[in-house]
């Protein structure tokens, strides 16, 4: 696999995928709710998904799909290449403020992430890395991420988790709260591991995910030695719905001995 063109291909997807979001912004949007009234998707959702899928389909028709908004394949393993995709990571923002979302692509080859590329559309920033060849924000390269001690950090994390909830003993999450600098909230989990990628949080953790809110930004956390698994430790396994934690090297590791793993949960 030509992996430098696949590169290239889906970065010129993304910010075609970009421009057609930002044409939307002047026009009225088709809102339905899904799962619940606060679970919501938009005509654009749609129309971002069936443009990536038709781009993939025509240029690499051996390749596989999975899409958030059901256009793609059924997929329940990862062999073989499969994208990613989140049309627009951050709904509710990119309907009530027209900011705070991204486009997310995790393109992973046999399970392995290869190719992580995440475009905040607003700001045009496009985050970018190959797996083994550095992370990017536009032609910038992103530095390593460097240690950090908790009384120091930003955590994301969103305030629901904090409260009683039936994934975590919000209990345990408390201290955490408590012990570090401070706690942000942005909305978009695709942004949130950027802004892990990128320094601007210390790490980030997520009761509830899929696979195409994390696989992009996995790959780029990664690329920059941070570590991204489970609340528990664990591998993610990027076909099912999982809780998910990524911090920077050191920080990881000291969250989940001393706060997380606590609970017997
Ligand atoms: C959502 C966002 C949000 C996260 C939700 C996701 P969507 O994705 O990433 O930050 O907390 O769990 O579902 O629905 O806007 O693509
Ligand atoms: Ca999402
Ligand atoms: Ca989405």
């Amino acid at each position: 696999m030509n992996w430098e063109e696949v590169y290239t291909s889906a970065k010129q997807w993304v910010i075609e995928a970009g421009e057609i979001i930002r044409a939307s912004f002047k026009r009225t949007l088709t809102i339905r709710t899904k799962s619940n009234p606060n679970d919501l998707v938009t005509d654009i959702d749609q129309q971002i998904e069936q443009f990536f899928i038709s781009k993939i389909r025509e240029r690499y028709p051996e390749h596989k799909i999975m899409g958030e908004e059901g256009f793609a394949d059924r997929i329940e393993q990862l062999d073989g290449i499969v994208w990613l995709i989140d049309p627009i990571d951050g709904t509710m923002n990119f309907i009530h403020q027209q900011r705070n979302f991204a486009i997310s692509i995790g393109i992973y080859e046999h399970g392995i992430g290869k190719v992580g590329i995440i475009y905040d559309v607003v700001h045009d920033e496009l985050y970018h890395a190959v797996r083994g060849n550095g992370a990017y924000l536009n032609d910038q390269p992103l530095q390593p991420l460097k240690e950090r001690a908790v009384k120091e950090s930003i955590i994301a994390l969103n305030a629901t988790w904090v409260m009683e909830n039936h994934r975590i003993n919000h209990q345990l999450l408390i201290p955490l709260v408590r012990d570090a600098r401070g706690t942000r909230s942005y909305g978009s989990a695709a942004l949130e591991l950027v802004y892990v990628a990128t320094g601007r949080v210390d790490a980030y953790l997520s009761m509830r995910l899929s696979p195409w809110d994390v696989a992009a930004g996995a790959v780029l956390v990664e690329e920059l030695g941070g570590v991204v698994t489970n609340l528990k430790g664990e591998k993610l396994d990027f076909v099912s719905r999982n809780s998910l934690f990524a911090a920077k090297p050191g920080l990881h590791q000291v969250i989940l001995e001393k706060y997380l793993k606590k609970g017997n949960w």
